[in-house]
C-alpha cells in the first residue's frame, strides 16, 4: 500500500463513518478499521514495507486515520445513546413510544365542574384554612355548646384548642368578617370527622360551601338556584326536592335531594327504591349568625348550602367505595 492508497482508505473510512445511522453500523465501521484484526493494525504492519521518503507521512496520515475516525465514532456513540434516552431513535418507522399522560383526580373534575355552574351565576371561589379556631367553626354558626358534632367523637382537637375544620361552613364566617354584602361565595376544601373508614365514610372528605346574602334574598332564590344547579350537573330531567331538615347555621333549612340518576325516580337498587338521592343541606342564613359577623340584619337576608364533593363524584361515575378515591391506583384513576 502507497501513501496515496492510505489517504483514499482515510476519506473512505471518515464517510463511512459519518454515513453510519445507527449505533451497530457505527460500531460495524469501527471494528472494520480499529478493531484488533481491523485494516489499521494492519496497514502499521506494512509501514516498514513502505519507502523510506514516503514512510514518514504514511506514518502520520495513518495515526490521522486513528484519530479521527475515533473521534467522530465516539462522538456519534454519545448522540445515539443519548437519543436512545429519550426514546427518539432515527428509525422513522418505530410506532413512538407513549409518555403516560396524567389525568386530573375525579375529586377535581367534579369540583371544577360545580365551581363552573355556580360561577355562571356569579359566584366567586373563596378559601379557608383547614385549622379553624373553634369559633369559626362551631360559635359562629350558632351551634349550641352541647351539640353532639362538637363532641370529641366527631372532630378532631389540635392541643392548642384548635381544631381540623369538620365542615366548610366556617368559610361563611371568615368571607363575611371580612366583606360587606352583597356576597357570592362558592368555596371547595377538604374537611375532618372522626369517622371509621368504609366504603362510604372517610375521616378526611371534601365539601363545596355556597353563600349568598343580599338584601331580600328569599328561600325562592334558594330554590330557583339549587335547581338550576341540578339541572346544569345530572342533565334538564332531574327533579329536585328539598325536605324540612335542621342546621344551627340556617333557619329554615333544608335537604336537597336529586331524582336517582339510575332510575330516574322508578325506584332502584341505588336509591333504595325511593327514585330519590339525597345530595346536599341548604338553608336561609340564621339570624345569630349574622349579628356574630356584626352585620346589621334589618334588611339583610341569604341562603347557604354545603354537599360533600365524594358523595356526587360517587354518583356521577358509579363507583362504589369511597376508598377508591384515595388509593391513588392509576389503573382506577385512569378511567376518569
Ligand atoms: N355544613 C353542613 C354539613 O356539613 C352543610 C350545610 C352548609 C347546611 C350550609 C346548610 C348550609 O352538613
Amino acid at each position: 500500500m502507497n501513501l496515496q492508497d492510505l489517504i483514499d482508505l482515510k476519506t473512505k473510512a471518515l464517510a463511512e463513518a459519518e454515513a453510519a445511522g445507527s449505533a451497530d453500523a457505527l460500531e460495524a465501521v469501527r471494528i472494520a478499521y480499529l478493531g484488533r484484526k481491523g485494516l489499521l493494525p494492519e496497514i502499521m504492519q506494512q509501514l516498514r514495507d513502505v519507502s523510506p521518503e514516503e514512510r514518514p507521512q504514511f506514518g502520520k496520515t495513518a495515526n490521522e486515520l486513528k484519530n479521527e475516525l475515533s473521534d467522530i465514532i465516539k462522538s456519534k456513540q454519545s448522540g445515539f445513546s443519548s437519543c436512545a434516552s429519550v426514546g427518539v431513535g432515527f428509525d422513522l418507522t418505530q410506532p413512538g413510544q407513549w409518555q403516560g399522560l396524567g389525568t386530573r383526580h375525579p375529586i377535581t373534575q367534579i369540583t371544577d365542574r360545580i365551581v363552573r355552574i355556580f360561577q355562571t351565576l356569579g359566584f366567586t371561589v373563596a378559601d379557608g384554612p383547614d385549622i379553624e379556631t373553634v369559633w369559626n367553626n362551631f360559635d359562629a354558626l350558632n351551634t349550641p355548646a352541647d351539640h353532639p358534632s362538637r363532641d370529641e367523637q366527631d372532630t378532631f382537637y389540635l392541643k392548642n384548642g384548635d381544631l381540623m375544620r369538620c365542615h366548610t361552613s366556617p368559610v361563611q364566617v371568615r368571607y363575611m368578617m371580612e366583606n360587606k354584602p352583597p356576597i357570592r361565595i362558592i368555596s371547595p376544601g377538604r374537611c375532618y370527622r372522626r369517622d371509621t373508614p368504609d366504603a362510604t365514610h372517610s375521616a378526611n372528605f371534601h365539601q363545596i360551601e355556597g353563600l349568598y346574602v343580599d338584601e331580600q334574598v328569599s328561600l325562592a332564590d334558594l330554590k330557583g338556584t339549587l335547581s338550576y344547579f341540578a339541572r346544569e350537573l345530572m342533565g334538564p330531567d332531574v327533579k329536585v326536592r328539598f325536605r324540612p331538615h335542621f342546621f344551627p347555621f340556617t333557619e329554615p333549612s333544608v335537604e336537597v335531594d336529586f331524582t336517582c340518576h339510575v332510575c330516574h325516580g322508578k325506584g332502584c337498587r341505588v336509591c333504595k327504591n325511593s327514585g330519590w338521592i339525597e345530595i346536599l343541606g341548604a338553608g336561609m342564613v340564621d339570624p345569630n349568625v349574622f349579628s356574630a359577623v356584626g352585620f346589621d340584619q334589618s334588611n339583610l337576608s341569604g341562603f347557604a348550602f354545603g354537599m360533600g364533593i365524594e358523595r356526587i363524584t360517587m354518583i356521577l361515575y358509579g363507583i362504589h367505595d369511597i376508598r377508591n378515591l384515595y388509593e391513588n391506583d392509576v389503573r382506577f384513576l385512569s378511567q376518569f
